[in-house]
């Protein structure tokens, strides 16, 4: 018997969602960001929240992918940082945050590209040839986004605003779920 999802359907759910990550390709992963519609409530076993600094919960880690789960307080943002290579999916829960890229020049200068703003159920596609960016939230109250990584990230360039250099950054999670 073949218990394989239909690939056609739209995840109406987290686990199903997973199942569609674990058995469909990273081609596929594009339009199943975009397809899902999530009902905050879904996320809330998934929730922590901290006043100092939006939260990283992990929903699940496979060699693969991973998807994570932020929790940001109004005015949170992250510093500006790279993707070690992979590729990053990030879909409004909750909120709305201000995307803001930049790329080095010719002599490695971290410039300025392009800001944007997404809203519930947009989602916002990152890997390293785009360059670097930074995510803030700009809503007055605390937001949720969904961040799909493929494959997961363990690690990252973090530019310092002070001293204008990048440095590796271990990812780790604040809550996980399994
Ligand atoms: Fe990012």
């Amino acid at each position: 018997m073949n218990t394989k999802r239909d690939p056609a359907k739209v995840p109406q759910d987290l686990d199903d969602l997973i199942s569609a990550l674990s058995e469909g390709e990273r081609t596929t992963y594009n339009h199943l960001m975009h397809a899902i519609k999530f009902a905050p409530s879904i996320f809330e076993s998934y929730t922590s929240w901290s006043e100092s600094c939006y939260t990283r919960n992990c929903i699940v880690d496979t060699e693969k992918y991973e998807l994570i789960l932020i929790c940001w307080c109004a005015g949170h943002s992250t510093p500006i940082h790279d993707h070690d290579g992979e590729e990053c999916w990030v879909k409004v829960i909750t909120g709305v945050f201000k995307e803001t890229i930049y790329k080095e020049n010719d002599t490695g200068v971290l410039q300025f590209e392009k800001t944007g703003v997404s809203k519930t159920n947009e989602v916002t596609y990152m890997k390293d040839f785009m360059g670097f960016h930074s995510l803030e939230n700009i809503s007055n109250q605390k937001s949720m986004s969904l961040h799909l990584y493929a494959k997961p990230i363990r690690k990252c360039r973090v530019f310092d605003a002070a001293s204008k250099t990048f440095a590796d950054k271990e990812l780790g999670y604040d809550t996980r779920a399994f």
